[in-house]
């Protein structure tokens, strides 16, 4: 998978190309309006020295027309000018048509050369428009990208999170499935293997030893009772209906009622605020923190006591769940690759879940302190949580 690190270089590659593509169109407009601008000084001499031309081209033709009458007038009037005369106007008359010739000759081509440049310079015109505008959409790329740079990589990162967290929770439920199926092997099923086998002794017992049927039906009978209530427990464990019925205090309340029968730990519960119901994702994800940490306590801790304080304010709700055991080095215990602790990480994820913040203060000798603060939601916004 490709590295949010990688990914950060190539955006900023991606960024530092797009500005060095600007600095070079920048230049390329920069040459273009130089050219354009040459043109157009050139185009404006060509214009001016078409208008002499026409000028000087008019003159030329009002005197040529004249030296045309006058070689006219010579023509015709033999007898009155001398040969000096003619000569003279005929000469005048063809110089004067060579030089317009000429005029208009050059004139010409300086038309020509004139509707050249104006060709060019509305090239130029277009050219510059054209980086311009491209101009101004990089500036706009260049301006959306390195605004958004910062927060890519950290999306890309906080999905990678998401994924990593979906994950842990499906190991976590693995991890939850195996102790259940070990907690009916080892209570339910090893009893009611048990049972049988005491029936079967109890229907041989009929036939040998009457009298003795009645005391082996009394024991049969608490072992049956015995798996019952196994049977009860683990049901509650999965999914405690005193939870969905009235709420979070007393779902926890009858479940330390039990922890302390079963392991004789001293547990402390203590709620203040108000009662208010909570999204039933949240009563649920604070209902197995307090689970999984009494759990570790009776597993890990050898603690003699255990203290349990939840306090619902008006914008939060926090809850801690402390132990006077042996404690643990939080650091060494989360760092461990070989041995996945997905209870720890279970708990901080839900609370993770519910927008929360959550730490573990512990270290050997110290005891452990679990504490957890997470945002209230008022209960319209309830919505359908699981176990
Ligand atoms: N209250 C506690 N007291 C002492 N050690 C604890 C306590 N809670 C957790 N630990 C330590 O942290 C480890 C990880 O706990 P956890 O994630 O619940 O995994 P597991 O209970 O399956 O070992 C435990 O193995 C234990 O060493
Ligand atoms: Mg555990």
């Amino acid at each position: 998978m490709l590295e949010t690190s990688n990914l950060d270089t190539i955006f900023s590659k991606i960024v530092q190309h797009i500005k060095e593509s600007q600095e070079q169109i920048y230049d390329i407009a920069e040459h273009t309006r130089a050219e354009h601008d040459n043109i157009k000084d050139e185009l404006e001499n060509v214009k001016k020295t078409v208008s002499q031309l026409i000028k000087r081209e008019n003159k030329l033709r009002a005197q040529e027309r004249a030296a045309r009458i006058k070689l006219m007038d010579v023509s015709k009037n033999f007898n009155r000018y001398n040969e000096q005369d003619i000569k003279m106007a005929y000469d005048k008359a063809q110089k004067m048509q060579l030089e317009l010739a000429m005029l208009q000759a050059q004139e010409q081509m300086l038309r020509k050369r004139r509707d050249n440049l104006e060709r060019s310079l509305k090239r130029m015109q277009d050219m510059l428009d054209k980086a311009n505008n491209m101009n101004s959409h990089l500036s706009v790329v260049f301006e959306y990208l390195s605004k958004k740079l910062p927060t890519i990589s950290s999306s890309i990162e906080e999905l990678h999170q998401v994924q990593k967290m979906g994950i842990s929770i499906i190991k976590a439920q693995e991890e939850e499935r195996k102790r259940l199926a070990r907690e009916i092997h080892d209570g339910p099923a090893q009893l009611l293997a048990n049972v049988v086998m005491r029936a079967e002794y109890i229907l041989k017992l009929m036939e040998v030893n009457p009298a003795h049927v009645k005391k082996e039906l009394v024991n049969l009978q608490e072992l049956v009772r015995q798996s019952l209530r196994d049977v009860r427990k683990i049901i509650f464990n999965l999914r405690p209906m005193l939870l969905d019925d009235l709420g979070l205090v007393p779902a926890i309340n009858r479940y330390i009622e039990d922890y302390t029968k079963q392991y004789g730990i001293n547990t402390k519960f203590v709620s203040f605020g108000k009662q208010i119901r909570l999204p039933q994702a949240a009563e649920v994800s604070l209902f197995r923190i307090v689970q999984e940490a009494l759990n570790n306590v009776q597993k890990h801790a050898q603690a003699r006591q255990v203290m349990i304080k939840i306090e619902q304010l008006a914008d939060k709700i926090t809850l801690i769940i402390k132990d006077n055991g042996r404690g643990f080095n939080v650091e060494s215990v989360e760092k461990n690759k070989g041995h996945e602790c997905y209870g720890l990480i279970n708990m901080r994820e839900r609370v993770q879940i519910l927008k929360g913040e959550f730490k573990i203060t512990s270290a050997p000798g110290q005891g452990t302190l679990i504490s957890l603060s997470i945002p209230v939601i008022t209960k319209d916004c309830r919505t359908t949580g699981s176990a």
